[in-house]
């Protein structure tokens, strides 16, 4: 969390504040931030939609999304009640009729900060931006907070961006990707840069890969028809890998600061060797899920999740391999795979080390991936490093891979916040360092719009996979082809 102390009373106006992100995220983790004493005590919640809720329905529904979240475990009675008089609800339709707009302005009143969160489709959120300029709501103070999808390829998100920007200046935009209000994610920089030892190893001529995976055994559930036009691309590679590569591979920032540490991403995204053409049919796996198991439960393949079309193509699995064009990287691949209904939740970034330069043991056998740092994002968060030990005994030496490991929940007393309470908490303290800058989030699209225009070129299906199953079968080879493989099933050799 920032260091800033919580933000003086606000105004959260969260359109689309009835939808499910609002339900499953925003809301609890705003109870949460409520609860550990994070929320000035004049801050107001205003969720808006069109669906005509009353401010007692929208508390019904608030009250049970929050009981339900896996962090929350036993809502405080206090603290719900005193969470729940917070929130209120405001009927909008934009682009409708204009009445609800003075509602809003009505229910807002004057002399709060603002900040206008908007978890809505990003076609709607120009519309959105333009009326609450018109109802007179935005002022010098007033802050935007974009969620994901940010457009659908590099034309779409200027075009949203543009949109935005009409009304609120860059400084006054938050683009949220909450996979860096991840407590790991920000470890990373910690330990890159608060301890002297990695830094001088960082690079190309210690480092042979290193191999970054968000994994899930969720499906698309009800999201299929997002998912139909949006696949694993542009709903994971786009956002959440390249910012874990950019966090991975970037420059020592100048300091902890909001644009050096941004510039360092950006130059991260703007060396990456594009990948087009034949080299994507060499470079890139996609996949989609096949029934299956997952933990001994029968799931659906993702053609048979409702909500989409006959047939459609779009990946639940991505694999590839980047390479970053320059000097601290050349010649080392970073591969990238994420991918749904697969047979573990694992997130993780993993820096496999070379083998050192000459050994003194000529004629011990050397185990394979023996020098590996592992940075667990989820579950279990921690940090985790292999290295060779002796196997103690008289006879003949004998070298073992052995872990250091660091588990965050044994090591810390206190809770690791949720990444969206995070992320909220800087929004209300107006820090905007751990959101994206606009010229990230195209500079990411140009990498990924000729990947997508590769595959749409081949007129081929994605590679199928049995949901439960590792993945894709190409996926192996895409590692293997090196000579190389993925951590986990060289851990379990
Ligand atoms: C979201 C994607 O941004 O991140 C989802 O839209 C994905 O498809 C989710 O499941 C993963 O987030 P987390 O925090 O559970 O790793």
């Amino acid at each position: 969390m920032s260091q800033q102390s919580a933000s003086g009373p606000t105004d959260l106006v969260v359109f689309g504040g009835t939808g499910d992100l609002s339900m499953r995220k925003l809301l609890p983790s705003l109870y949460l931030l409520d609860r550990d004493g994070h929320l000035d005590g004049g801050t107001r919640v205003v969720t808006v939609s069109r669906d005509g809720l009353t401010d007692a329905d929208l508390r019904g529904k608030a009250a049970a999304a929050v009981r339900g979240h896996q962090a929350v475990q036993v809502a405080e009675p206090d603290v719900l009640h005193r969470f729940l008089t917070r929130l209120s609800h405001v009927t909008v339709d934009v682009g409708g009729d204009p009445a609800g707009w003075s509602d809003l302005a009505d229910a807002l009143g004057t002399g709060r900060e603002r900040v206008f969160y908007l978890a809505v489709p990003p076609m709607i959120s120009g519309p959105i931006c333009r009326g609450l300029s018109d109802a007179g709501l935005v002022t010098p103070g007033s802050r935007v907070v974009m969620e994901k999808p940010l457009g659908r390829d590099l034309a779409s998100s200027q075009e949203v961006n543009d949109a935005v920007g009409a009304v609120f200046s860059e400084e006054q935009t938050y683009r949220i990707d909450h996979y860096l209000g991840k407590e790991t994610v920000q470890n990373l920089l910690v330990l890159r840069f608060a301890n002297v030892f990695l830094e001088p190893l960082w690079n190309s001529r210690w480092i042979d890969h290193v191999q970054i995976t968000a994994a899930e055994t969720v499906g698309v559930g009800g999201r299929r028809g997002y998912y139909d036009t949006s696949g694993a691309m542009r709903d994971m590679v786009q956002n959440h890998l390249l910012q874990l590569l950019c966090l991975t591979a970037m420059e020592p920032p100048s300091s902890y600061d909001r644009e050096a540490v941004r510039d360092e991403k950006l130059k991260v995204l703007q060396s990456l060797r594009p990948l087009s053409g034949d080299l994507v049919a060499q470079d890139t796996v996609r996949g989609q899920y096949a029934p299956g198991r997952i933990h001994g439960t029968e799931v659906s393949g993702y053609l048979d999740e409702p909500g989409g079309a006959p047939g459609a193509t779009a990946e639940t699995y991505v694999a590839l391999r980047a390479e970053i064009a320059n000097w601290r990287w050349a010649g080392v691949p970073f591969y990238l795979r994420t991918g749904k209904r697969l047979a573990r939740d694992r997130s993780e970034i993993v820096i496999r080390f070379r083998d050192v330069p000459h050994t003194i043991f000529p004629g011990i056998e050397t185990p394979p991936g023996a020098a590996s740092l592992v940075i667990r994002l989820q579950p279990d968060e921690g940090i985790h490093l292999t290295m060779l030990a002796k196997t103690p005994g008289a006879g003949a030496l004998r070298l073992r891979p052995v872990p250091l490991e660091l588990s965050f929940a044994d090591t810390f007393a206190n809770r690791a916040p949720e990444a969206y309470e995070r992320l909220l908490a800087d929004v209300l303290a107006g820090d905007s360092t751990l959101f994206m800058r606009r010229d990230e989030v195209e500079a990411a699209w140009r990498w990924v719009d000729p990947i997508i225009e590769a595959w749409n070129g081949l007129h081929t299906s994605p590679e199928t996979y049995p949901a439960g199953s590792p993945g894709p079968v190409g996926a192996h080879r895409l590692i293997g082809r090196t000579g190389r493989t993925w951590y986990e099933e060289e851990q379990s050799r």
